[in-house]
């Protein structure tokens, strides 16, 4: 229904979107409000959200966080293209975009929070064929789904300052995995949150200080 009507709200942001981008989720709001809640405990310094398809999340933040410069990269040029349009009309300049893969252009010890919303399906999801409008590229990241969050993890690590926030949405059976290798890699205090719906629907961690 998005893509027919060319708009869909996230965050009372009414965005356009296109069948170059994922429609934006009500459920990925639950990102930006804890981005909002360690923000205030976060670093100084830019706020890197990956993989922005509409721009929906550093639309919401930039907005929110006047003070903060938002970096949101997108792989998409398609993507990018709408983005671009959203970010052009719904922000007053804090909020820039970046065509890249992931963190691999950012430089070592620069980012205050990262937050991503990746494709994170296994290629065999059997929800997909019920996703077929959309982006393969915006879902599917790999044999077992969690190989771009894991990805992004290790590249937080070589990014992101000391103390800083690392969020991330991901399936709300993927949760356990997904803490566990937030452990593994170093995060601090570890945690998961629900979505409206009650489901596992992103966790998070700290590089230590
Ligand atoms: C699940 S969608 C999320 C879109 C948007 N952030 C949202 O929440 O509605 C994942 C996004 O990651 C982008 N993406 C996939 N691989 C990427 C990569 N290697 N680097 C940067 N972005 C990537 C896709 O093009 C897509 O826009």
């Amino acid at each position: 229904m998005a893509y027919i009507t060319g708009t869909q709200e996230f965050w009372s942001t009414s965005l356009h979107v296109a069948p170059g981008t994922l429609v934006p989720r009500s459920d990925t709001e639950l990102l930006v409000e804890r981005a909002l809640e360690f923000a205030a405990k976060a670093p100084e310094g830019y706020i890197a959200e990956l993989g922005t398809g509409t721009g929906a999340i550093a639309i919401a933040l930039a907005n929110e966080l006047p003070d903060r410069i938002i970096v949101a990269v997108e792989l998409s040029v398609a993507a990018l293209r709408i983005a671009q349009t959203n970010i052009t009309t719904h922000t007053t300049g804090n909020a820039h975009l970046v065509n890249a893969s992931w963190l691999d252009c950012i430089a070592n010890n620069s980012i205050a929070m990262v937050l991503a919303n990746p494709p994170y399906l296994a290629s065999d999801d059997p929800h997909l064929p019920a996703l077929e409008h959309e982006p393969h590229s915006a879902l599917v990241s790999g044999k077992t789904g969690l190989e771009d969050l894991e990805h992004i993890m290790r590249q937080s690590l070589r990014v992101a300052k000391p103390g800083a926030p690392l969020i991330m949405e991901h399936g709300c059976e993927q949760a356990t995995a997904v803490r566990a290798r937030l452990i593994d890699y170093g995060y601090e205090d570890v945690g998961t949150g629900k979505d409206l719906a009650g489901l596992d629907r992103i966790s998070f961690g700290i590089v230590k200080q």
